[in-house]
């Protein structure tokens, strides 16, 4: 329990009694071991490991072993993982047609949603989920499939042919290569772009119980198939609360402009009469730095730097940052940034559209969905997820024949 007092309630049911805890505050829904997190001191671990020691010494598919086993690879074990996703990062052609049945101007994380969950429509072998053998080949198609699926629904938004996926390159390497080559030239993947894809997978793998991992655990709880279940998870990434803060911080940094204007936004943030939040500020439950966030500036200023961007988002977001940092109102909130405040600056440098931006976030925490459903369907005191609820609405009353309604 690391640092946290723990009553354990579950007993309180059989008296009649129950808690109220509405966004789930102060309510821990399972036991895991895949990802702590201490949001006041801003420390964030997968499986024992800081979050910045990930980021710098392993790569994404090394994490993705790492959350799925418990232990980082070796040589040898890292070769064999990543034979084995590799041999699943094809579709089947018919998913192809399933794209083409939605507009072209469909949001890609709608499409996302649709193709995610009719993978179960096409792996049949990986849907008993009471058969450990079709747990693991469905997690390792959707690691392999969501980039695909990811770069899929770019190319049909904006009309060139899918590219099939180069096994030989890295996993961000290849993801990067569907999005942007065309057939009729060749494409060379930057080192420093890939690196930085890389870091952002890293970022996003996991984040214990989010709202889109405590999506799949309720859906996984009811028995659902792991397909139907990562569909539930996309679904609840989309929200601009949650994956969608990344594109919606971009947005705002583009309305804001320059830094000149700065001041009236932060004054709109503080009105209480203004819904208007900065996007990007804030987090459940960092009440410090997220970590995260300091990795991605890091990158970010080497993206920009090595491509050669002079961007004045980053001005404005550097300048955001400072005048946040040391205004009252953020600092007696502890509003920090957090990790999507810059992740929308570098996936712009590369050239990824703002449409995509949650798609990125989705691919990226595949994994930590993924590995928290084995988690739970491994666990014997997991049981269908049920909260309850304060009723607070008429008493009971009698229906009345039409006639003598008022
Ligand atoms: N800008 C201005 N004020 C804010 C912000 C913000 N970004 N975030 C919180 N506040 C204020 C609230 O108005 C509230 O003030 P009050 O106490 O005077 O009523 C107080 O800070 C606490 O806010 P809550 O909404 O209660 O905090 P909660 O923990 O429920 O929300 C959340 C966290 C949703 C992330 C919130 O900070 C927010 O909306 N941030 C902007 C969106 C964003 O960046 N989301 C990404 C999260 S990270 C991720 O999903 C990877």
């Amino acid at each position: 329990t690391l640092g946290h007092e723990v009553i354990d309630v579950r007993a309180l049911g059989a008296h009649g009694y129950f808690t109220y805890d509405p966004g789930f505050l102060s309510t821990a829904s399972c036991e895991s071991k895949i990802t702590f997190i201490d949001g006041d001191a801003g420390i964030l671990l997968h499986r024992g490991y800081p979050i910045d020691e990930l980021a710098q010494n392993a790569n994404y598919l090394q994490v993705c072993y790492l959350l799925l086993t418990g232990d980082l690879p070796n040589q040898e074990q890292y070769d064999a993982f990543r034979k084995r996703v590799t041999r699943h990062t094809m579709v089947h052609e018919q998913i192809t047609s399933l794209f083409r049945a939605f507009r072209r101007d469909s949001h890609p994380m709608a499409v996302m949603c649709g193709v995610a969950g009719a993978l179960s429509a096409f792996y049949h072998d990986s849907l008993d989920i009471n058969d450990p053998r079709h747990r693991e080949i469905a997690a390792y198609r959707l690691i392999s499939k969501m980039p695909t699926l990811a770069a899929m629904s770019y190319k049909y938004s904006i009309g060139q042919p899918f590219i099939y996926p180069r096994n030989d390159l890295s996993y961000a390497g290849n993801f990067l290569h569907m999005m942007f080559a065309i057939p009729c030239e060749e494409y060379k993947v930057n080192p420093v772009v890939e690196k930085a894809m890389d870091r952002i997978f890293i970022l996003h793998a996991d984040h214990e119980q989010n709202a889109s991992t405590s999506s799949v655990r309720l859906a996984g709880s009811s028995g659902a198939n792991p397909f139907a279940c990562i569909a539930a998870g996309i679904a609840s990434l989309w929200g601009p609360a949650h994956g969608g803060a990344n594109e919606a911080c971009l947005k705002m940094l583009e309305e804001i402009g320059s830094v000149e204007r700065i001041p009236h936004y932060v004054a709109r943030a503080k009105d209480k009469d203004d819904p208007f939040r900065l996007m990007g500020f804030g987090h459940r439950v960092y009440k410090n730095y997220d970590p995260r966030a300091t990795v991605m500036r890091n990158t970010c200023h080497q993206v920009l730097q090595e491509l050669d961007i002079k961007d004045p988002l980053l001005e404005v977001a550097m300048e955001l940052e400072r005048i946040a940092l040391s205004d009252p109102y953020f600092v007696d909130k502890k509003l920090y940034p957090n990790v999507d405040f810059y992740s929308g600056i570098i996936l712009k440098a590369i050239g990824i559209p703002t449409s995509m931006f949650t798609v990125i976030f989705a691919l990226a925490r595949t994994i930590g969905w993924i590995t928290h459903w084995l988690e739970m369907q491994a666990d014997p005191a997991s049981r269908i997820g049920r909260p309850r609820q304060l009723y607070m609405g008429t008493p009971t009353r009698t229906v009345l024949p039409l006639e003598q309604r008022k």
